[in-house]
């Protein structure tokens, strides 16, 4: 999301390279840019290509933006600022608490200088190789635990990088990842109403320290708190759930329309996927299969960003799917009436009794994954507006 953040901050010729470790020293002496940042795993090991460096990066041995000034590379570390914002916006406080950081790579550096800033009781780290609950015993005195570890991060997410468990004390839990908007540990966290925060207001302060680096003036704080809402509803899935033949489809692709977003509908892709229509799967392969289908599809579409997404009515009957949905979702409860729902090609939906069968099996399920819920209207335009408000005011 780099370059889509610094675009709104002004920097506009900004992309992404990615390089192996070896062509390192071959990258440093052939030089084109004026700035790049840096990011996981290098933030320690460019330090010996740099001609100079600002203190915090001297203080904390971690480099994440680099700038030329008269033909000299001046390596600077934005992340401490941009920890120290996430830490003001999130509901999180480390005042006299005793704060675990889990990973020793070069984030964690700026991280605890901030913790020592604000003044945190005690301040440990744990490689996440001692992640088994017994290897833990000794940080169960923990009551902030912060994530600067890249386990969970996009293409791996859905795992955590420590058993949730060994921490039976948490009063808070930070996660610098922002790719999963809501990384598994941040999942476990509000699934326990512990106060917590996921990494992408760090991502955009820190993105806003190195623009003024890079651009050579100051950008107000209030235009950063626009950006990171901007860029929060920009990452933000809409994901439609409820009862078959709800509506979810003919909705989803107004909303798409409205907002300039790709649709897509898990039951078209499961249908692409196999090369059979839905009632022929439930048919020939069974429901099983078509479950096993429907979450790949779903892991699949849910590690997207922006996009509007129908889904099949009973994905909520399988609990793997919930964390998929969640980590980039914004999910709607599609809520229409009973008798409005349409049974037309719907294996499951064979009569009314058997709609009713699955509403009771499934609305308290509907409840606990939406973060809203919106009621069916008179027309889909009307729908779609709803669907448009309730994201508007998340
Ligand atoms: C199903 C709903 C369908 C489709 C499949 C199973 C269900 O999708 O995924 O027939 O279990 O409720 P719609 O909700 O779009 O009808």
């Amino acid at each position: 999301m780099s370059p889509q953040i610094q675009n709104h901050f002004g920097v506009s010729d900004y992309s992404l390279i990615s390089i192996e470790e070896d062509e390192l020293p071959g990258f440093f002496d052939s030089f084109p840019y004026q700035g790049i940042n840096v990011t996981i795993p290098y933030k320690k090991a460019v330090l010996p290509y740099l001609d100079d460096l600002d203190p915090i990066a001297y203080e904390t041995g971690s480099v994440n933006c680099i700038v030329v000034k008269n033909g000299k590379k001046i390596g600077y570390n934005t992340d401490a600022y941009g920890f120290r914002f996430m830490l003001r916006k999130s509901p999180v406080t480390v005042y006299h608490k005793v704060c675990t950081i889990i990973g020793t790579g070069g984030v964690s550096m700026p991280i605890a200088r901030i913790l020592e800033q604000e003044n945190a009781k005690e301040i440990r780290f744990l490689s996440h190789a001692e992640n088994t609950e017994d290897g833990l015993t000794e940080y169960r005195n923990t009551e902030i635990l912060v994530n600067a570890s890249p386990v969970g991060m996009y293409p791996h997410a859905g795992v955590s990088p420590v058993p949730f468990n060994a921490f039976p004390f948490l009063e808070g839990v930070l996660d610098v990842i922002a790719n999963p908007y809501r990384t598994m540990l941040i999942q476990e966290a509000e699934a326990r109403k512990i106060p917590c925060c996921g990494g992408l207001p760090m991502l955009v302060a820190q993105a806003k320290a190195s623009a003024e680096l890079f651009l050579q003036h100051s950008i107000s704080d209030a235009r950063m708190t626009d950006i990171l809402s901007d860029v929060t509803h920009e990452m933000q899935n809409i994901i439609l759930i409820g009862m078959p033949g709800s509506g979810k489809s003919t909705v989803g692709q107004v909303v798409a329309e409205r907002l300039g977003r790709p649709f897509f509908d898990s039951d078209q892709e499961i249908v692409k996927k196999i090369g059979k229509s839905i009632p022929d799967i439930f048919r020939t392969l069974g429901e099983e299969e078509f479950r096993k289908a429907e979450n790949a599809v779903l892991n699949e579409l849910t590690s997207r960003t922006g996009i509007v997404l129908a889904t099949g009515g009973g994905c909520v009957t399988r609990k793997e799917n919930f964390p998929l949905l969640r980590q980039n979702g914004f999910c709607v409860y599609l809520d229409t009436p009973l008798e409005q729902l349409s049974m037309i090609n719907r294996p499951l939906s064979t009569d009314r009794y058997a709609l009713l069968r699955l509403f009771q099996a499934r609305n308290n399920l509907y409840h606990e994954l939406a973060h809203t819920v919106v009621k069916r209207q008179k027309s889909i335009d009307e729908t779609a507006s709803l669907v448009l408000k309730e994201f508007n005011r998340f």
